[in-house]
């Protein structure tokens, strides 16, 4: 566990109220037991769009909208959500008509990865939230196209389909702070050796972003943990 429920239910009783239609993606999300970002980083992605004054969010993955929306509260004028599921885009295009939010939305169908492909930017926020091992080629394929000042936060980083305790050895063992710095090393390689695709795949976005000097990135232990990187070159 990385949050304690405690810590998570103080997060989301301060934080912001759902709006109907989000109560509405809220329940469907439950009932079909889909992984939605949820209402703690929703609030920070609210935020995000808010600080950049944001015209254009681009997100990787956007099943019904959820996260959209609240990209849209935060004041976005204009989201493009991706899509491969044509079912969940469609329920999505419901939502979003009810909310009377559809006009400020872009549908894309298809893999997001080929999507991003015809558009050039300038993106204010870049939301990863696809298949994890694609992660790294996804903020590769954004990260020329970020205005300046722009944010690519990517979910999943402490919690879903990964194993947390892998990436924590793996991030300690990158950081050379400890006495035994090789062992440590070779510890934190033999874990993510051992977990899943989707843990490496983070681990090698966390190295993406980390690496690259034109990016300052933090990681917010709100939901699922959040990686938030501005572009400040
Ligand atoms: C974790 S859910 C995203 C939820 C959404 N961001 C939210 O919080 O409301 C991941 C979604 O990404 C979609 N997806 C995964 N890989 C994709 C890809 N390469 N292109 C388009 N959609 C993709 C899945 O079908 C799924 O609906």
């Amino acid at each position: 566990m990385v949050l304690t429920d405690e810590v998570s239910r103080f997060v989301r009783a301060t934080g912001p109220e759902h709006t109907d239609v989000q109560a509405e993606m809220a329940a469907f999300a439950d009932e079909h037991d889909f992984p939605n970002i949820g209402p703690e980083s929703g609030a920070v992605l609210r935020l995000l769009a808010r600080l950049t004054d944001a015209e254009t969010v681009f997100e990787f993955g956007s099943g019904f909208g959820y996260s959209a929306s609240w990209f849209l509260r935060g004041g976005a004028e204009r989201v493009i959500l991706t899509e491969f599921d044509a079912d969940e885009l469609d329920q999505g295009r419901k939502f979003m008509a009810d909310a009377g939010l559809a006009d400020r939305c872009v549908f894309e169908g298809g893999d997001a990865m080929e999507t991003i492909e015809r558009y050039d930017g300038p993106f204010d926020v870049v939301l990863v939230d696809h298949q994890k091992e694609r992660y790294a080629d996804a903020f590769r394929a954004v990260r020329d196209k970020l205005a300046p000042g722009g944010v690519v936060a990517a979910d999943n980083i402490m919690r879903g389909p990964i194993d947390f305790d892998a990436l924590l050895a793996a991030v300690e063992g990158d950081d050379g702070s400890h006495s035994d710095a090789d062992a440590d090393a070779d510890a934190g390689a033999a874990a993510l050796d051992a977990a899943n695709e989707q843990t490496r795949g983070i681990a090698a976005y966390l190295d993406a972003v980390r690496a690259d000097d034109a990016f300052e990135t933090t990681v917010l232990p709100v939901g699922s943990g959040l990686a938030v990187s501005t572009k400040v070159d």
